[in-house]
Protein backbone atom coordinates (compact mmCIF):
# COMPACT_ATOMS: atom_id res chain seq x y z
CA UNK A 1 0.00 0.00 0.00
CA UNK A 2 1.21 3.59 -1.12
CA UNK A 3 1.05 6.05 1.98
CA UNK A 4 1.10 9.89 1.62
CA UNK A 5 0.25 13.08 3.84
CA UNK A 6 -2.41 14.28 1.51
CA UNK A 7 -4.89 12.34 -1.55
CA UNK A 8 -6.26 14.82 -3.80
CA UNK A 9 -9.13 13.88 -6.06
CA UNK A 10 -9.40 16.39 -9.04
CA UNK A 11 -6.43 18.35 -10.99
CA UNK A 12 -9.24 21.19 -11.36
CA UNK A 13 -8.08 24.68 -10.03
CA UNK A 14 -9.02 23.83 -6.57
CA UNK A 15 -7.21 20.37 -6.63
CA UNK A 16 -3.82 21.18 -8.39
CA UNK A 17 -3.45 24.64 -6.88
CA UNK A 18 -4.04 22.73 -3.27
CA UNK A 19 -1.43 19.67 -4.69
CA UNK A 20 1.45 22.60 -5.29
CA UNK A 21 1.03 24.65 -2.05
CA UNK A 22 1.01 21.51 -0.14
CA UNK A 23 4.15 20.33 -1.84
CA UNK A 24 5.98 23.57 -1.34
CA UNK A 25 5.12 23.22 2.46
CA UNK A 26 6.89 20.15 2.81
CA UNK A 27 3.71 17.48 2.21
CA UNK A 28 3.88 14.40 0.06
CA UNK A 29 0.38 14.73 -2.10
CA UNK A 30 -0.77 12.10 -4.41
CA UNK A 31 -2.98 13.55 -7.02
CA UNK A 32 -5.90 11.66 -9.05
CA UNK A 33 -6.92 12.88 -12.24
CA UNK A 34 -8.43 11.22 -15.43
CA UNK A 35 -9.05 13.72 -17.84
CA UNK A 36 -6.55 16.65 -18.31
CA UNK A 37 -4.84 18.45 -15.31
CA UNK A 38 -6.68 22.02 -15.42
CA UNK A 39 -9.75 21.00 -15.07
CA UNK A 40 -13.22 22.56 -16.26
CA UNK A 41 -11.27 26.19 -15.98
CA UNK A 42 -8.65 25.59 -18.04
CA UNK A 43 -10.00 22.59 -20.81
CA UNK A 44 -13.46 23.71 -21.68
CA UNK A 45 -14.30 27.05 -19.06
CA UNK A 46 -12.83 30.16 -18.31
CA UNK A 47 -9.61 30.20 -20.36
CA UNK A 48 -11.28 28.74 -23.53
CA UNK A 49 -14.36 31.60 -23.42
CA UNK A 50 -12.03 34.48 -22.90
CA UNK A 51 -9.37 33.31 -25.69
CA UNK A 52 -12.70 33.10 -28.12
CA UNK A 53 -13.45 36.86 -26.14
CA UNK A 54 -9.67 38.29 -27.24
CA UNK A 55 -10.20 36.99 -30.92
CA UNK A 56 -11.27 38.86 -33.69
CA UNK A 57 -13.03 36.67 -35.31
CA UNK A 58 -14.37 32.51 -35.00
CA UNK A 59 -11.80 31.13 -37.43
CA UNK A 60 -9.07 32.68 -34.91
CA UNK A 61 -10.59 31.98 -31.63
CA UNK A 62 -10.92 28.21 -33.34
CA UNK A 63 -7.06 28.06 -34.19
CA UNK A 64 -5.78 30.38 -30.62
CA UNK A 65 -7.88 28.30 -28.27
CA UNK A 66 -6.03 24.81 -28.53
CA UNK A 67 -2.67 26.58 -28.29
CA UNK A 68 -3.89 28.31 -25.32
CA UNK A 69 -5.36 25.88 -23.76
CA UNK A 70 -2.08 23.77 -24.37
CA UNK A 71 0.56 26.47 -23.34
CA UNK A 72 -1.54 26.69 -19.80
CA UNK A 73 -2.11 23.00 -19.55
CA UNK A 74 2.24 21.85 -19.65
CA UNK A 75 2.62 24.80 -17.25
CA UNK A 76 0.35 23.12 -14.72
CA UNK A 77 1.99 19.70 -15.57
CA UNK A 78 5.46 21.40 -14.71
CA UNK A 79 4.31 22.39 -11.41
CA UNK A 80 3.16 19.02 -10.57
CA UNK A 81 6.28 17.34 -11.52
CA UNK A 82 7.54 18.87 -7.98
CA UNK A 83 9.03 15.78 -6.21
CA UNK A 84 6.69 15.79 -3.33
CA UNK A 85 3.58 15.29 -5.80
CA UNK A 86 2.82 12.20 -7.15
CA UNK A 87 -0.05 12.79 -10.27
CA UNK A 88 -1.73 9.64 -11.18
CA UNK A 89 -3.40 9.62 -14.58
CA UNK A 90 -6.80 7.95 -13.47
CA UNK A 91 -9.80 8.36 -11.83
CA UNK A 92 -9.36 8.04 -7.25
CA UNK A 93 -11.88 5.86 -5.90
CA UNK A 94 -12.74 5.61 -2.12
CA UNK A 95 -12.41 2.33 -1.33
CA UNK A 96 -12.44 3.16 2.69
CA UNK A 97 -12.48 6.82 4.49
CA UNK A 98 -8.42 6.67 4.37
CA UNK A 99 -7.90 5.15 1.33
CA UNK A 100 -8.19 6.15 -2.76
CA UNK A 101 -7.53 3.46 -5.44
CA UNK A 102 -4.90 1.76 -3.45
CA UNK A 103 -3.31 4.87 -1.77
CA UNK A 104 -3.85 5.46 1.78
CA UNK A 105 -3.19 8.89 3.70
CA UNK A 106 -4.46 10.69 6.63
CA UNK A 107 -5.77 13.76 4.77
CA UNK A 108 -8.01 13.82 1.56
CA UNK A 109 -9.35 16.42 -0.07
CA UNK A 110 -12.19 15.78 -2.59
CA UNK A 111 -12.02 18.37 -5.76
CA UNK A 112 -13.79 16.48 -8.58
CA UNK A 113 -15.94 20.19 -9.94
CA UNK A 114 -18.92 19.95 -11.76
CA UNK A 115 -21.03 18.96 -15.22
CA UNK A 116 -23.21 20.89 -17.22
CA UNK A 117 -26.92 20.14 -16.07
CA UNK A 118 -28.86 19.22 -19.35
CA UNK A 119 -32.41 20.13 -19.00
CA UNK A 120 -34.76 16.50 -18.77
CA UNK A 121 -37.17 17.83 -22.19
CA UNK A 122 -37.85 15.85 -24.82
CA UNK A 123 -35.56 16.25 -27.91
CA UNK A 124 -32.17 17.49 -25.41
CA UNK A 125 -30.49 14.63 -26.52
CA UNK A 126 -30.15 16.15 -30.28
CA UNK A 127 -26.80 15.86 -32.32
CA UNK A 128 -27.13 20.31 -32.36
CA UNK A 129 -27.70 20.31 -28.63
CA UNK A 130 -24.73 20.98 -26.22
CA UNK A 131 -23.51 22.65 -23.11
CA UNK A 132 -20.40 25.05 -23.58
CA UNK A 133 -17.91 22.26 -23.45
CA UNK A 134 -19.40 21.07 -27.00
CA UNK A 135 -19.85 24.21 -28.16
CA UNK A 136 -16.21 25.14 -27.76
CA UNK A 137 -15.51 22.22 -29.91
CA UNK A 138 -17.89 23.12 -32.85
CA UNK A 139 -15.18 24.22 -36.23
CA UNK A 140 -18.06 26.04 -37.97
CA UNK A 141 -19.75 29.31 -37.12
CA UNK A 142 -23.47 28.80 -36.65
CA UNK A 143 -25.69 30.65 -38.34
CA UNK A 144 -28.33 30.29 -36.14
CA UNK A 145 -27.71 30.30 -32.53
CA UNK A 146 -30.41 29.44 -29.44
CA UNK A 147 -28.94 29.93 -26.35
CA UNK A 148 -31.25 28.46 -23.39
CA UNK A 149 -30.75 30.24 -19.54
CA UNK A 150 -29.35 33.85 -19.24
CA UNK A 151 -27.08 33.22 -16.69
CA UNK A 152 -23.42 33.80 -16.62
CA UNK A 153 -22.78 30.93 -19.16
CA UNK A 154 -25.62 32.00 -21.48
CA UNK A 155 -24.84 35.58 -20.81
CA UNK A 156 -20.69 35.34 -22.39
CA UNK A 157 -21.73 33.16 -25.12
CA UNK A 158 -24.45 35.34 -26.43
CA UNK A 159 -22.16 38.24 -26.46
CA UNK A 160 -18.92 36.61 -27.72
CA UNK A 161 -21.26 34.88 -30.61
CA UNK A 162 -23.32 37.47 -31.82
CA UNK A 163 -19.57 39.04 -32.03
CA UNK A 164 -18.27 36.63 -34.67
CA UNK A 165 -21.86 37.41 -36.84
CA UNK A 166 -24.01 34.13 -35.09
CA UNK A 167 -27.57 35.28 -35.28
CA UNK A 168 -28.33 34.76 -31.29
CA UNK A 169 -31.57 34.11 -29.20
CA UNK A 170 -31.78 33.63 -25.95
CA UNK A 171 -34.67 31.90 -24.16
CA UNK A 172 -34.87 32.95 -20.01
CA UNK A 173 -37.30 31.48 -17.74
CA UNK A 174 -37.00 34.26 -15.26
CA UNK A 175 -38.09 37.78 -15.95
CA UNK A 176 -34.55 39.16 -15.72
CA UNK A 177 -30.89 37.73 -16.78
CA UNK A 178 -28.26 36.94 -14.13
CA UNK A 179 -30.62 36.75 -10.95
CA UNK A 180 -27.25 37.07 -8.78
CA UNK A 181 -26.30 40.11 -10.29
CA UNK A 182 -27.61 43.99 -9.25
CA UNK A 183 -30.76 44.16 -11.34
CA UNK A 184 -29.97 47.60 -12.54
CA UNK A 185 -26.73 46.25 -14.34
CA UNK A 186 -28.40 43.56 -15.40
CA UNK A 187 -30.83 45.02 -17.39
CA UNK A 188 -28.87 47.67 -18.76
CA UNK A 189 -26.28 44.84 -19.96
CA UNK A 190 -29.13 43.16 -21.61
CA UNK A 191 -30.48 46.14 -23.26
CA UNK A 192 -27.15 46.52 -24.99
CA UNK A 193 -27.04 43.16 -25.72
CA UNK A 194 -30.34 43.48 -27.47
CA UNK A 195 -29.46 46.78 -29.22
CA UNK A 196 -26.64 44.96 -30.88
CA UNK A 197 -29.19 42.68 -32.34
CA UNK A 198 -29.43 39.55 -29.79
CA UNK A 199 -33.31 38.13 -29.14
CA UNK A 200 -34.01 38.09 -25.45
CA UNK A 201 -37.55 35.71 -24.88
CA UNK A 202 -37.72 36.23 -20.72
CA UNK A 203 -40.31 34.69 -18.85
CA UNK A 204 -39.85 31.95 -21.02
CA UNK A 205 -39.45 27.96 -19.74
CA UNK A 206 -38.09 26.10 -22.98
CA UNK A 207 -40.44 22.54 -23.08
CA UNK A 208 -38.92 20.43 -25.55
CA UNK A 209 -36.58 20.85 -28.67
CA UNK A 210 -37.64 19.16 -32.21
CA UNK A 211 -34.58 18.84 -34.12
CA UNK A 212 -33.61 22.29 -35.10
CA UNK A 213 -36.98 24.13 -33.32
CA UNK A 214 -36.78 25.29 -29.59
CA UNK A 215 -40.38 25.17 -28.23
CA UNK A 216 -41.61 27.28 -25.07
CA UNK A 217 -44.54 28.81 -23.66
CA UNK A 218 -44.08 32.74 -22.87
CA UNK A 219 -47.18 34.71 -21.59
CA UNK A 220 -48.93 32.10 -22.20
CA UNK A 221 -48.43 31.18 -26.14
CA UNK A 222 -46.60 28.78 -27.38
CA UNK A 223 -43.07 30.41 -29.60
CA UNK A 224 -40.92 28.40 -31.56
CA UNK A 225 -37.33 29.27 -32.43
CA UNK A 226 -35.25 28.06 -35.24
CA UNK A 227 -31.41 26.97 -34.71
CA UNK A 228 -28.83 25.21 -36.24
CA UNK A 229 -26.88 24.85 -32.69
CA UNK A 230 -28.80 24.55 -28.98
CA UNK A 231 -26.81 25.70 -26.26
CA UNK A 232 -28.01 24.29 -22.91
CA UNK A 233 -26.92 27.20 -20.14
CA UNK A 234 -29.18 25.79 -17.56
CA UNK A 235 -26.79 25.42 -14.57
CA UNK A 236 -24.25 23.05 -13.49
CA UNK A 237 -24.13 19.93 -10.87
CA UNK A 238 -21.41 18.20 -8.73
CA UNK A 239 -19.85 15.30 -9.75
CA UNK A 240 -20.53 13.11 -7.14
CA UNK A 241 -19.62 9.24 -7.39
CA UNK A 242 -20.97 5.95 -6.12
CA UNK A 243 -17.95 5.40 -4.36
CA UNK A 244 -17.82 8.39 -1.62
CA UNK A 245 -20.29 6.37 -0.15
CA UNK A 246 -17.38 4.31 1.12
CA UNK A 247 -15.86 7.85 2.71
CA UNK A 248 -19.08 7.42 4.99
CA UNK A 249 -19.41 11.19 4.23
CA UNK A 250 -22.57 13.42 3.27
CA UNK A 251 -23.07 13.92 0.15
CA UNK A 252 -26.37 14.21 -2.42
CA UNK A 253 -26.69 14.20 -6.33
CA UNK A 254 -27.61 17.88 -6.65
CA UNK A 255 -26.65 20.08 -3.55
CA UNK A 256 -22.97 18.00 -3.98
CA UNK A 257 -20.64 17.37 -0.83
CA UNK A 258 -21.81 18.91 2.70
CA UNK A 259 -18.80 20.23 4.52
CA UNK A 260 -18.41 22.66 7.22
CA UNK A 261 -16.64 26.91 7.35
CA UNK A 262 -13.77 24.51 6.91
CA UNK A 263 -14.61 22.14 4.01
CA UNK A 264 -14.29 19.68 6.53
CA UNK A 265 -16.72 16.86 5.17
CA UNK A 266 -20.18 16.17 7.55
CA UNK A 267 -20.01 12.92 9.16
CA UNK A 268 -17.75 10.80 7.88
CA UNK A 269 -14.83 12.10 9.85
CA UNK A 270 -14.88 9.52 12.69
CA UNK A 271 -14.23 6.53 10.23
CA UNK A 272 -10.65 8.30 9.71
CA UNK A 273 -7.49 7.27 11.02
CA UNK A 274 -6.00 10.57 12.35
CA UNK A 275 -6.76 12.66 9.76
CA UNK A 276 -9.71 14.64 8.07
CA UNK A 277 -11.36 15.02 4.74
CA UNK A 278 -12.62 17.89 2.81
CA UNK A 279 -14.20 18.68 -0.34
CA UNK A 280 -13.44 21.95 -2.04
CA UNK A 281 -14.67 24.01 -5.20
CA UNK A 282 -17.98 22.94 -7.49
CA UNK A 283 -18.61 19.81 -5.94
CA UNK A 284 -19.14 21.59 -2.59
CA UNK A 285 -21.89 23.28 -4.42
CA UNK A 286 -21.03 26.77 -2.22
CA UNK A 287 -19.32 29.13 -4.79
CA UNK A 288 -18.97 27.67 -8.68
CA UNK A 289 -16.21 30.06 -9.08
CA UNK A 290 -12.70 28.63 -9.96
CA UNK A 291 -11.04 31.47 -7.61
CA UNK A 292 -13.27 30.19 -4.99
CA UNK A 293 -11.79 26.50 -5.12
CA UNK A 294 -8.37 28.12 -5.27
CA UNK A 295 -8.60 29.46 -2.28
CA UNK A 296 -10.84 26.77 -0.25
CA UNK A 297 -7.87 24.74 -1.73
CA UNK A 298 -5.36 26.91 0.41
CA UNK A 299 -7.69 27.48 3.02
CA UNK A 300 -7.62 23.87 3.82
CA UNK A 301 -4.29 22.88 3.30
CA UNK A 302 -3.02 25.60 6.13
CA UNK A 303 -5.31 23.59 8.49
CA UNK A 304 -3.59 20.12 7.81
CA UNK A 305 -0.83 22.35 8.27
CA UNK A 306 -1.93 23.95 11.82
CA UNK A 307 -1.49 27.07 9.83
CA UNK A 308 -4.22 29.67 11.32
CA UNK A 309 -5.31 32.15 7.75
CA UNK A 310 -7.65 34.89 7.52
CA UNK A 311 -9.30 34.63 3.84
CA UNK A 312 -12.41 36.12 3.97
CA UNK A 313 -14.71 33.84 1.85
CA UNK A 314 -17.63 36.17 2.50
CA UNK A 315 -15.95 38.53 -0.07
CA UNK A 316 -15.93 36.72 -2.90
CA UNK A 317 -15.80 38.89 -6.05
CA UNK A 318 -17.28 37.47 -9.58
CA UNK A 319 -17.84 38.87 -12.94
CA UNK A 320 -19.04 38.18 -16.10
CA UNK A 321 -16.92 38.23 -19.04
CA UNK A 322 -19.37 39.79 -21.57
CA UNK A 323 -18.36 42.44 -23.35
CA UNK A 324 -18.03 45.11 -21.64
CA UNK A 325 -17.63 43.10 -18.02
CA UNK A 326 -20.02 43.09 -15.28
CA UNK A 327 -18.36 42.33 -11.74
CA UNK A 328 -19.33 42.18 -8.25
CA UNK A 329 -18.51 41.59 -5.19
CA UNK A 330 -20.45 41.84 -1.62
CA UNK A 331 -24.93 41.87 -1.37
CA UNK A 332 -26.90 43.76 -4.18
CA UNK A 333 -28.99 46.57 -3.16
CA UNK A 334 -31.93 43.93 -2.83
CA UNK A 335 -30.49 41.58 -0.71
CA UNK A 336 -29.22 44.53 1.47
CA UNK A 337 -33.15 45.69 1.84
CA UNK A 338 -34.05 42.34 2.28
CA UNK A 339 -31.43 41.59 4.81
CA UNK A 340 -32.75 44.87 6.50
CA UNK A 341 -29.70 46.16 6.17
CA UNK A 342 -28.99 50.43 6.43
CA UNK A 343 -27.03 51.55 3.33
CA UNK A 344 -26.41 54.08 1.02
CA UNK A 345 -25.47 54.03 -2.81
CA UNK A 346 -22.30 56.03 -4.45
CA UNK A 347 -22.91 56.02 -8.04
CA UNK A 348 -20.21 56.99 -11.35
CA UNK A 349 -20.85 56.75 -15.17
CA UNK A 350 -17.85 55.54 -17.36
CA UNK A 351 -18.97 58.74 -19.71
CA UNK A 352 -17.54 61.25 -17.25
CA UNK A 353 -14.20 59.08 -17.44
CA UNK A 354 -11.39 60.36 -19.53
CA UNK A 355 -9.69 57.28 -19.93
CA UNK A 356 -13.11 55.73 -20.81
CA UNK A 357 -13.44 58.44 -23.39
CA UNK A 358 -10.10 58.05 -24.73
CA UNK A 359 -10.73 54.34 -25.08
CA UNK A 360 -14.13 54.82 -26.58
CA UNK A 361 -15.75 52.85 -23.35
CA UNK A 362 -18.47 55.02 -22.37
CA UNK A 363 -20.69 52.64 -21.87
CA UNK A 364 -20.54 51.74 -17.94
CA UNK A 365 -21.23 52.41 -14.35
CA UNK A 366 -20.18 52.06 -10.69
CA UNK A 367 -22.03 51.57 -7.66
CA UNK A 368 -21.04 50.81 -3.92
CA UNK A 369 -22.66 50.54 -1.39
CA UNK A 370 -21.81 51.42 2.25
CA UNK A 371 -22.49 51.84 5.95
CA UNK A 372 -24.38 55.44 6.27
CA UNK A 373 -22.56 56.60 9.26
CA UNK A 374 -18.73 54.72 8.69
CA UNK A 375 -19.02 54.97 5.26
CA UNK A 376 -17.82 51.30 5.64
CA UNK A 377 -17.26 49.77 2.24
CA UNK A 378 -19.85 46.82 1.65
CA UNK A 379 -20.33 45.82 -1.98
CA UNK A 380 -19.11 47.19 -5.39
CA UNK A 381 -21.34 46.33 -8.51
CA UNK A 382 -19.77 47.62 -12.25
CA UNK A 383 -20.57 47.39 -15.30
CA UNK A 384 -18.39 48.72 -18.11
CA UNK A 385 -14.81 47.75 -19.76
CA UNK A 386 -12.35 45.78 -17.52
CA UNK A 387 -15.14 45.67 -14.66
CA UNK A 388 -13.45 42.68 -13.36
CA UNK A 389 -10.11 45.07 -12.15
CA UNK A 390 -12.81 47.51 -10.66
CA UNK A 391 -14.42 45.20 -8.79
CA UNK A 392 -11.19 43.67 -7.52
CA UNK A 393 -9.57 47.28 -5.88
CA UNK A 394 -12.29 47.29 -4.24
CA UNK A 395 -12.61 43.78 -3.07
CA UNK A 396 -9.42 44.68 -1.19
CA UNK A 397 -11.00 47.60 0.75
CA UNK A 398 -13.83 45.37 1.57
CA UNK A 399 -11.59 42.73 3.00
CA UNK A 400 -9.41 45.45 5.09
CA UNK A 401 -12.64 46.95 6.43
CA UNK A 402 -11.91 50.25 4.91
CA UNK A 403 -14.41 53.38 4.14
CA UNK A 404 -15.16 54.82 1.22
CA UNK A 405 -13.21 57.94 2.42
CA UNK A 406 -10.34 55.90 2.86
CA UNK A 407 -10.43 54.94 -0.98
CA UNK A 408 -11.47 58.63 -2.10
CA UNK A 409 -8.11 59.25 -0.06
CA UNK A 410 -6.01 56.68 -1.59
CA UNK A 411 -3.77 58.49 -4.78
CA UNK A 412 -5.39 56.78 -8.00
CA UNK A 413 -3.19 57.28 -11.41
CA UNK A 414 -4.66 59.23 -13.78
CA UNK A 415 -6.09 59.03 -16.44
CA UNK A 416 -7.11 55.42 -15.14
CA UNK A 417 -10.73 53.58 -15.31
CA UNK A 418 -10.51 52.83 -11.55
CA UNK A 419 -10.77 56.66 -10.90
CA UNK A 420 -14.40 55.70 -11.40
CA UNK A 421 -14.59 54.77 -7.86
CA UNK A 422 -13.59 58.26 -6.24
CA UNK A 423 -15.47 60.23 -8.80
CA UNK A 424 -18.62 58.43 -7.09
CA UNK A 425 -21.28 60.92 -6.37
P1 LIG B 1 -26.80 29.81 -13.95
O1 LIG B 1 -27.41 29.11 -12.79
O2 LIG B 1 -25.99 31.03 -13.76
O3 LIG B 1 -27.97 30.20 -14.98
C1 LIG B 1 -28.90 29.27 -15.52
C2 LIG B 1 -30.11 30.01 -16.06
O4 LIG B 1 -30.93 29.10 -16.79
C3 LIG B 1 -30.98 30.61 -14.95
O5 LIG B 1 -31.13 31.99 -15.17
C4 LIG B 1 -32.29 29.82 -15.09
O6 LIG B 1 -33.42 30.60 -14.77
C5 LIG B 1 -32.29 29.40 -16.56
N1 LIG B 1 -33.15 28.24 -16.86
C6 LIG B 1 -33.23 27.07 -16.18
N2 LIG B 1 -34.13 26.24 -16.76
C7 LIG B 1 -34.64 26.90 -17.83
C8 LIG B 1 -35.64 26.57 -18.83
N3 LIG B 1 -36.28 25.40 -18.86
N4 LIG B 1 -35.91 27.50 -19.79
C9 LIG B 1 -35.28 28.70 -19.79
N5 LIG B 1 -34.36 29.04 -18.87
C10 LIG B 1 -34.03 28.17 -17.91
O7 LIG B 1 -25.99 28.67 -14.73
P2 LIG B 1 -24.88 28.72 -15.88
O8 LIG B 1 -24.92 30.01 -16.61
O9 LIG B 1 -25.08 27.45 -16.64
O10 LIG B 1 -23.51 28.67 -15.08
C11 LIG B 1 -23.21 27.54 -14.23
C12 LIG B 1 -22.23 27.90 -13.13
O11 LIG B 1 -20.96 28.17 -13.67
C13 LIG B 1 -22.66 29.10 -12.31
O12 LIG B 1 -22.52 28.79 -10.95
C14 LIG B 1 -21.68 30.17 -12.72
O13 LIG B 1 -21.41 31.06 -11.65
C15 LIG B 1 -20.45 29.38 -13.13
N6 LIG B 1 -19.71 30.12 -14.16
C16 LIG B 1 -19.04 31.25 -13.80
C17 LIG B 1 -18.38 32.02 -14.75
C18 LIG B 1 -17.70 33.28 -14.33
O14 LIG B 1 -17.50 33.49 -13.15
N7 LIG B 1 -17.33 34.17 -15.25
C19 LIG B 1 -18.38 31.63 -16.17
C20 LIG B 1 -19.15 30.47 -16.43
C21 LIG B 1 -19.78 29.75 -15.46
Amino acid sequence: MNCSDLIIIGAGPGGYKAAVYAAKHGLKVTIFEDVNVGGTCLNVGCIPTKTYVHSKDFKEAVERQPQVVEALRSGVETLLSHPNITLIREKGVFINANTVSGVTAPNIIVATGSSAKMLPIPGADGQNVGSSTELLGLKELPKRLCIIGAGVIGMEFASVFQKFGSEVTVVEYLKECLPMVDSDIAKRLRKLLEKRGITFYMGAGVKSIDGSTVLFEQKGKEVAVEADYILMATGRKPNVSPDFANAGFEYDERKGIAVDEHFRTLNGQSSMVNGQCFAIGDVNGRQMLAHAAEMQGIHVVNRILGIEDKIRFDVMPAAIFTEPEAACVGPTEDQLKEQGVPFECHKSFYRANGKALAMNETEGMVKLCCEPEEGKLLSAHVFGAHAADIVQEVTAYITLGATLRQLRETVHIHPTLSEVLIEVN
